[in-house]
């Protein structure tokens, strides 16, 4: 399986934490938004799309990858990203963007993944910021956790049992 993940990751470095997790296990490249020619993406059987959240969405250079991306039928791909504030619907709410434009692509999301990194943006600063230490031991183990699922789920299981 011929894995990639595309990743902007500058304000801490905390996706970047993150996907590296991910790609040991799935023995992936990481490469910036920037590096990507979008008919490359064809090569590869499954690829991770991550950022940090930056104002309730993922980085930019991000979204315009995804929208200038080749129509492609069913290549499962993964969101991922860190971010300040976490929950099941900010998440969802933070990566719609994304997932809606890779959607729109033809491309079939098969998870996604957010935890909490640490955020020095901005007034945070004055008092040290919030989430220190985040991505932490918890958050990367979650992170093992789920690129094994991640390759589980690219497998054709048949278990019958008679
Ligand atoms: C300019 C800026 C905007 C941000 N906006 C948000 C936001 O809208 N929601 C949120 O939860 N966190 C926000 N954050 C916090 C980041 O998502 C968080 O620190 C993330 O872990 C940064 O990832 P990185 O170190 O990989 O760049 C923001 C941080 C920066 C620097």
């Amino acid at each position: 399986m011929k894995t990639l993940l595309v990743l902007y990751s500058y304000h801490h470095h905390n996706t970047e934490k993150i996907a590296k997790v991910f790609a040991k296990v799935l023995d992936a490249e990481i490469k910036t938004p920037q590096e990507i020619k979008p008919d490359e993406l064809r090569e590869y059987d499954l690829i991770g799309f991550g950022s940090g959240i930056y104002s309730a969405k993922h980085d930019e250079s991000l979204l315009k990858l995804a929208d200038e991306l080749p129509r492609v039928n069913n290549k499962n791909v993964f969101i991922f990203s860190t971010a300040g504030m976490t929950g099941k619907s900010k998440a969802y709410k933070d990566h719609s963007m994304l997932r809606e434009k890779l959607e729109s692509k033809g491309y079939t999301i098969v998870d996604e993944f957010q935890c909490k990194g640490f955020n020095t943006n901005s007034f945070l600063r004055l008092f040290g910021g919030m989430n220190k230490g985040r991505p932490n031991v918890k958050d990367l183990k979650n992170s093992e956790e789920f690129a094994v699922k991640m390759i589980r789920s690219q497998k054709y299981n048949l278990s019958i049992y008679i």
